[in-house]
């Protein structure tokens, strides 16, 4: 099979990544290369499978191979803190790094996963997180990443609930603690009082998710508000049980493409400061999806 890179890839080209491990079932590749192709831009992203024994020689080669950005994904979001030159505030708040972009030699990170579920929230399903109450299902990685950007947000207030309860207890009490928001932690079983007063439930659990696609999150849809907002960040398959449950129950609903798109762009836009083409990049995550 003839190389696909032989025409294109030059000595001026660009160097983008990903780490993590496994990484070959990443959409972020296709993604980006869709995004860098539309805005025509001399880069190339590439995955780099990274075991958790070498992330600090991993984020060194990012230094010394002159690499001008990379995402960083499961296991080493936290992992990498410690080698950076720099963390900005809302990463450190949510104490995980998603992208880390090189701006002369200095090792900034960021986590652009809260932003990007604000943005698809705002942009996609049209919701204006102020004033707001949430419910979050889920106390891991993505939870406090979508929990501590909404709590910057200027939402009423917020519940975690977590089938781990002591997690959901830990992560309310720090969000609180760090933002002022008013926000309660609760197991999955307690979870019933809060629905009636949420403008916006969020799954953040990984119920529901390929290959598991007939498990569903512990809620009664019934119970919340025929106007409040459901949103599953899960997003494969593209459209959750719990999507189409809240959907035939007339509810409005947000799947979590959009979040995983928005992430992306601002992780693009961190490193090439370019207006990234979120549409190029939503259908080439939708074609990797039904190519996989
Ligand atoms: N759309 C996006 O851009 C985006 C970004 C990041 C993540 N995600 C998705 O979000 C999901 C969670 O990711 P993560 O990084 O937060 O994972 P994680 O840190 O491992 O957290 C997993 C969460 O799911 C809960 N959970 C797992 N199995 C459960 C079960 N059988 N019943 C009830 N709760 C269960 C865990 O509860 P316990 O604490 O009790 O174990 C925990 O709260 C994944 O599906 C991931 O693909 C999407």
């Amino acid at each position: 099979m003839p190389n696909r890179f032989a025409q294109c890839l030059t000595g001026h080209t660009g160097v983008l990544g990903v780490i993590g491990d496994p990484i070959a079932h990443s959409l972020s590749p296709a993604m980006h290369n869709a995004a860098l192709q539309a805005l025509d831009k001399d880069y190339i992203y590439v995955p780099f499978a990274v075991s958790p024994l070498h992330v600090q020689e991993a984020v060194a080669g990012v230094k010394a191979l002159g690499i001008k950005g990379i995402n960083v994904t499961i296991p080493h979001k936290v992992a990498v803190i410690d080698y950076l030159d720099e963390v900005d505030p809302v990463a450190q708040l949510i104490g995980a790094v998603n992208t880390i972009s090189n701006q002369a030699g200095r090792l900034i990170g960021y986590n652009t996963d809260g932003y990007g579920f604000l943005r698809s929230l705002q942009e996609e399903a049209g919701r204006d997180p102020e004033g707001q109450k949430v419910v979050l299902l889920g106390a891991g990685g993505a939870a406090r990443a979508v929990g501590f950007q909404l709590a910057l947000s200027k939402i009423q207030s917020l519940v975690v609930a977590n089938r781990t309860e002591s997690r959901a207890l830990a992560l309310a009490a720090e969000i609180h603690e760090q933002t002022g928001c008013p926000t309660v932690g609760s197991g999955l079983d307690s979870l019933d009082s809060h629905l009636s007063a949420a403008d916006i439930l969020i799954n953040t659990t990984s119920l529901g998710m390929y290959p598991q696609i007939t498990t569903v999150p512990p809620v009664e849809i019934e119970h919340l508000p025929p106007t409040a907002l459901v949103c599953d960040i899960v997003y494969n398959p593209s459209e959750t049980l719990l999507i189409q449950k809240a959907a035939d129950s007339g509810r409005a609903t947000l799947p979590g493409l959009g979040m995983l798109a928005y992430q992306g762009a601002a992780a693009l836009e961190l490193w090439l400061q370019v207006k990234a083409p979120i549409d190029v990049m939503k259908t080439a995550l939708r074609m990797q999806l039904a190519s996989q």
